[in-house]
């Protein structure tokens, strides 16, 4: 009887560690749009000093969205101050064309457009000679089919969970049925490619996006506007 038990413990043990080596790790990159500007050097250090595995970057030209960011002067600052890598997200048309500043800069991943490159292959290509990482991100109307054809050469894809162009806007939640798609395929060719997701996510849309099969997560206000940065970033990192 003893016996039984603890064969039984050692097998539920077992199960355990297996799960906990089968569970991903969720990285978290918070998006600096929403930080303070008024006091940058004090938000970056908070995320310098916490569980954060990358800084999101978000670049627009007013053009292809509705609103425009920072340019490289505030992007040179924020390079020299953040201790994370940076996750550029580009938000502007003909992107190949500061393929060599980002690289400067010290950009980790740069993430294109896929609505804004029709020669979305050998942007990859470029952005990968010069050596980073090649992510490509997709608006809520575009369908994840639309990248089948460069999972192969792509470090990521970031699936838009909002218009983009603006923090603080609400998840659209046909996004879980994107990252769970998006997951399949990912899985089914044995692809080591990360699925980061972009736009409205909190604790409870974060759970699902986890649930879903989302490898990163990307937090403007939910960690900006939080009342201890660094404890909401731990709890995302930990759902
Ligand atoms: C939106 C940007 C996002 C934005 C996310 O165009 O790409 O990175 O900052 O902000 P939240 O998390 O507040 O929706
Ligand atoms: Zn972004």
């Amino acid at each position: 009887m003893v016996k039984g038990l603890v064969v039984t413990k050692k097998m539920t043990n077992f199960a355990r560690s297996k799960n906990k080596i089968m569970k991903r790790q969720v990285k978290i990159a918070p998006s600096l749009l929403s930080a303070n500007f008024g006091h940058l050097e004090q938000d970056l250090e908070v995320i310098n000093n916490s569980e954060a595995d990358w800084l999101h970057v978000d670049v627009m030209d007013g053009v292809f969205v509705p609103n425009i960011s920072f340019g490289f002067p505030v992007l040179k600052h924020v390079a020299r101050i953040s201790k994370k890598p940076l996750d550029v997200h580009l938000m502007i048309v003909q992107p190949e064309k500061f393929i060599r500043e980002f690289k400067e800069l010290g950009t980790m991943m740069m993430n294109v457009h896929y609505e804004t490159c029709p020669h979305l292959h050998r942007v990859i290509q470029q952005i990968k000679e010069a050596g980073m990482k090649a992510g490509v991100t997709l608006n809520p109307a575009t369908p994840v089919s639309a990248v089948v054809d460069v999972l192969e050469d792509v470090d990521m894809v970031l699936l838009m969970s909002v218009n983009p162009g603006f923090g603080g806007q609400k998840f659209i939640s046909h996004t879980l049925d994107k990252v769970r798609d998006l997951r399949e395929r990912i899985d089914r060719c044995g692809s080591n490619v990360l699925l980061e997701v972009d736009g409205g996510v909190n604790l409870e849309t974060g759970a699902q996006l986890v649930e879903a099969g989302a490898d990163v997560l990307v937090a403007g206000n939910a960690v900006f506007k939080a009342p201890d940065m660094a404890e909401m970033i731990h709890l995302l990192k930990n759902l």
